[in-house]
C-alpha cells in the first residue's frame, strides 16, 4: 500500500486553493476579504459536521424502538453535546471577525451582492433538521425564490425535502409519546392525595395538578388554566399534551437512574436551542457594528430581520418551557415502588 500522506488524505491543497477575494489579486493590495473568506469557510465545515451529527442522531430515533438505557441512547445524548461543543466554538469566532471594522468591511462590501449568509444552505438544513419549519420563520417572505439574495430553487426543495423528513423535533415527540410510565400495572398501589376522582386524567396527574396549583402565587392565577391546555388538551406548540406529560415527567424525576439518560437528552435539545440563539445574538450585534441600519447584502432589512429571527427562532422552545411547570422537590407525589422498579423503559 502507498504512503498516506497528510495532505493529501484531508486533502488540503483543495481547502487551501479555495479562497478567490473579489477586491484583491496580490498580497500587497490585500485587505480584510481574506479573512471574510475563510472565516465562512471555517463555519460550513462546522455545519458540515453538525450535520453529519444530526443525521445519526436522527437515524437513531428512526430506527423506532431504543431502550432509554442502551448503548443508542448514549450515543445520541454523546453526539448531540458534541454538537453543543461545536456551537459554543463558533460563537467564539464571531469575536476574529469583529477584529474587522465597519470601514475594512467597506472596501468589499458592495462585491458581495447580493450574496449573503442568508444563502447559506447548510445554516438552512441544520434548522430544518432540527425542526425549525419554514412557515414557522421569520418574514417568510424572505424565502421566495424569486427574490434577489434568497436561497436558489434547488437549495430551497431541498430544505423543504427535510422538513418533509422526520425532524429531529418529531422524532423526539414520538419517543415521548411512546413513554409507558401510565401504564395500569405500575399504579395499582398508588395513593391518590387528591380527593377529586376523574374519569380523563391518570390519578397522578391530578395530584400533580394539585401541587402544582398550591405553588403559585396570587398573581400567577391565570397559569392553572395554561397548565390543563398544555397537558391535558392542545399541548404546547408542535407538542402534544402526552409528549408534553412525559417531558415534565422526566424533568420532576430525573434524580432516578432510568431517567438520567432521556432527561440529558432534553436538557441537550434545549442548550443547542439556546447555543444557536447565542449565536444569532453575537451575529446581530456584530452586523448592528459593521453595517448599523443599513439593508443586507442578501436585502434583507438587515439588523432589523436578524433581530426578529433571535425572538423567533427555536427549535424546541416547548421542551425547554417545561421549566413552567414545575414544583420543588419535596412536593413531588411519591411514586408507586412498581413503578419504579419495573419500566424497563424498551420504548
Ligand atoms: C461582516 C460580517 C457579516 C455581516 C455584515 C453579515 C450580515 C448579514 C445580514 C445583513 C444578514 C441578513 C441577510 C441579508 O440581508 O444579507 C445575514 C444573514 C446571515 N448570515 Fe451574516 N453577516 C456577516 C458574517 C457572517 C458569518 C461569518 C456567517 C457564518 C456563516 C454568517 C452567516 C449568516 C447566516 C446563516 C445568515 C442567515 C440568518 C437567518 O436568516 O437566521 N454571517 N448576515
Amino acid at each position: 500500500m502507498d504512503n498516506l500522506y497528510y495532505s493529501d488524505y484531508i486533502e488540503l491543497d483543495k481547502i487551501l486553493n479555495s479562497q478567490h477575494p473579489k477586491s484583491f489579486s496580490s498580497p500587497e493590495e490585500g485587505n480584510d476579504e481574506m479573512l471574510f473568506i475563510i472565516i465562512h469557510q471555517v463555519y460550513e465545515l462546522w455545519f458540515k459536521q453538525i450535520i453529519f451529527e444530526l443525521d445519526l442522531v436522527r437515524h437513531i430515533f428512526i430506527r423506532g424502538r431504543i431502550n432509554d438505557n442502551s448503548d443508542d441512547m448514549s450515543k445520541a445524548v454523546h453526539k448531540l453535546k458534541r454538537i453543543g461543543r461545536i456551537l459554543e466554538l463558533i460563537n467564539q469566532q464571531v469575536s476574529v471577525l469583529e477584529t474587522m471594522t465597519a470601514l475594512d468591511f467597506l472596501e468589499f462590501r458592495n462585491l458581495l451582492l447580493p450574496a449573503s449568509g442568508f444563502q447559506s444552505r447548510q445554516f438552512r438544513l441544520i434548522e430544518a433538521k432540527l425542526g425549525l419549519k419554514l412557515n414557522q420563520r421569520y418574514k417568510r417572505e424572505y424565502y421566495r425564490t424569486t427574490r434577489r439574495g434568497s436561497l436558489s430553487e434547488a437549495d430551497l426543495q431541498e430544505v423543504s425535502h427535510v422538513e418533509s423528513e422526520s425532524t429531529l423535533k418529531e422524532l423526539i415527540v414520538q419517543w415521548l409519546e411512546r413513554m409507558p410510565f401510565f401504564d395500569e400495572s405500575y399504579w395499582r398501589e398508588y395513593r391518590q392525595a387528591a380527593e377529586l376522582n376523574s374519569e380523563e386524567h391518570h390519578k397522578f396527574w391530578i395530584d400533580y395538578r394539585n401541587a402544582y396549583r398550591n405553588s403559585l402565587s396570587e398573581n400567577e392565577g391565570s397559569r392553572l388554566a395554561e397548565f390543563d391546555k398544555v397537558f391535558f388538551e392542545a399541548g404546547r406548540g408542535d407538542v402534544s399534551p402526552t409528549a408534553m406529560r412525559a417531558a415534565l415527567f422526566i424533568t420532576i424525576y430525573r434524580n432516578l437512574p432510568i431517567f438520567h439518560l432521556p432527561f440529558e437528552l432534553l436538557n441537550t435539545l434545549s442548550e443547542i436551542d439556546e447555543l444557536l440563539s447565542n449565536w444569532r445574538y453575537r451575529h446581530f450585534m456584530m452586523v448592528r457594528r459593521m453595517i448599523g441600519l443599513r439593508v443586507g447584502t442578501g436585502g434583507t432589512s438587515g439588523a432589523g430581520y436578524l433581530e426578529g429571527t433571535l425572538s423567533q427562532h427555536y427549535a424546541f422552545r416547548e421542551i425547554t418551557e417545561v421549566a413552567t411547570f414545575l414544583i420543588e422537590r419535596s412536593k413531588r407525589p411519591l411514586l408507586p415502588k412498581a413503578l419504579k422498579e419495573k419500566v424497563s423503559f424498551n420504548v
